[in-house]
């Protein structure tokens, strides 16, 4: 069982949140692949997908948008995990009701779950349109990712590999 862990990532909050993703799956023995989207040129011979986003106004990136909406039929085949990186603050902010409107990409890709996960907000990173825009909303500086709960997520996606493939196949 070959598994792919890829997210598109801005400014190297969610690529970082995709590498620990992949370190707990090897833990669990599982042959794992990560790298960020835009190096992924093939998609065959994996078996297992966890993709992933930065979230910025409300949304996946394109780049992840595009891939999600290539690959659907692939991802619904398979078995499929989302995740995004956005909320920042404490408490976080936006809530998770209202950080992103993910509803028609899960029904699609057949994800079992989507996870959303505090981010990092980095002023000295940002462009200047991007800063006014964090100025105009309010939102806090600071690396807000939840690491234990980013390892909790990835290891109960481990157990229920290592359950599949534990089971004799029929
Ligand atoms: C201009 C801008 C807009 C953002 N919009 C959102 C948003 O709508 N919802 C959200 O949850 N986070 C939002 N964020 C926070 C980022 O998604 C968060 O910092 C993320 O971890 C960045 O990931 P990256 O470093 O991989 O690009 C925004 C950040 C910036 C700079």
């Amino acid at each position: 069982m070959r598994v792919l862990v890829t997210a598109s990532s801005k400014h190297g909050a969610t690529v970082e949140i995709a590498a620990e993703i992949g370190r707990v799956l090897r833990e669990h023995g599982l042959e794992t692949a990560v790298m960020p989207l835009e190096d992924v040129t093939e998609i065959a011979g994996f078996d297992v997908f966890v993709l992933g986003s930065a979230v910025y106004a409300g949304r996946w990136m394109g780049e992840a948008r595009r891939f999600a909406d290539r690959h659907a039929g692939e991802l619904a085949a398979h078995p499929t995990w989302l995740f995004s990186s956005g909320p920042v603050g404490d408490p976080p902010k936006p809530e998770a009701g209202s950080a992103v409107k993910l509803d028609d990409l899960i029904t699609r890709t057949r994800a079992r779950e989507h996870r959303l996960f505090a981010g990092r907000l980095d002023r000295s990173r940002l462009g200047l349109g991007e800063r006014t825009v964090v100025r105009m909303v309010g939102a806090a500086d600071g690396d807000y990712r939840d690491w234990d709960d980013v390892r909790a997520w990835a290891g109960a996606i481990g157990e229920t590999l290592e359950t599949a493939l534990a089971r004799p196949a029929t």
